[in-house]
């Protein structure tokens, strides 16, 4: 019964990448996050976005089937849901960072991005500046999190465990702004009633996580990002989400 491969077990692929389940690339998003992640009930996985795209093309590079899970963020940065087996890539626009590879093995960089402080249309709040006392959402776990408790000096920092939840909490009148990543709030900013006042260029790049010492998969994943920017795939999907 304790055996490795076939039956939802987990497997190894010829290159020597463990999986979680044989034949399958099982991946872990926090939804929805768009144009990142987003819910699709017409889509064969459920999702889309630039980061499904992303590992769709991957997975079937490899010869695997797709599976997302939508997954709570906070658990996803930290290693905990990829160490412990729950999935066997983390795609959701997550930064790589030195304290997260600490407990996370990342693919290259896929995407550049930044933080960004979004108001209502019309708000006193021009800067990161005039935040003292006001009640600004950061959701748990994150590089605007962070960014916010270092720089939005005087801020009354309400944490909540996901964008959607910060989206809702700003509409209905319960925070004053949000510190999250440029494209996500520039997604929000489009849906209206809401403009973005100030961003900063962190130099951030999202990476795949993936769990600690699993190196032949980060290995075929990069392959795979390599192909992808090789023959045009990648530019094909960037322009899909991010053309102007
Ligand atoms: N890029 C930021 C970080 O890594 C935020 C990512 C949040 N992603 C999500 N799917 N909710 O901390």
């Amino acid at each position: 019964a304790l055996t490795a491969c076939g039956g939802g077990g987990g497997g190894t692929t010829e290159s020597g990448a463990q999986l979680v389940s044989d034949g399958t690339l099982t991946v872990c998003s926090d939804v929805p996050y768009p144009p990142f992640e987003d819910f699709d009930k017409g889509s064969p996985t459920g999702f889309k976005g630039f980061d499904i795209d992303i590992v769709s093309e991957i997975a079937q590079g490899m010869d695997l089937k797709l599976t997302v899970k939508d997954s709570s963020f906070d658990p996803l940065q930290s290693g905990l849901a990829l160490n412990s087996g729950q999935c066997d890539i983390g795609a959701s626009a997550m930064t790589i960072t030195a304290d997260r590879e600490q407990n996370l093995d990342f693919s290259d960089g896929y995407y550049d991005s930044k933080q960004s402080l979004l108001v209502p249309t019309g708000s006193a709040i021009k800067s990161i500046d005039d935040l003292s006392g006001k009640k600004v959402g950061v959701q748990q776990g994150t590089t605007g999190k962070t960014y916010a408790e270092e720089n939005a000096t005087g801020a009354d920092l309400v944490t909540f465990p996901s964008d959607a939840e910060m989206y809702q909490a700003i509409k209905a009148g319960q925070v004053d702004a949000l510190l999250q990543d440029l494209p996500v709030n520039l997604n929000h900013q489009q849906a209206g009633g809401f403009e973005i006042v100030q961003t900063y260029s962190t130099n951030e790049q999202y990476g795949l996580a993936m769990k600690k010492g699993n190196t032949a998969l980060v290995d075929d994943v990069n392959a795979q990002l390599k192909k992808m920017h090789d023959d045009g795939t990648y530019d094909e999907i960037y322009n899909k989400y991010f053309s102007t």
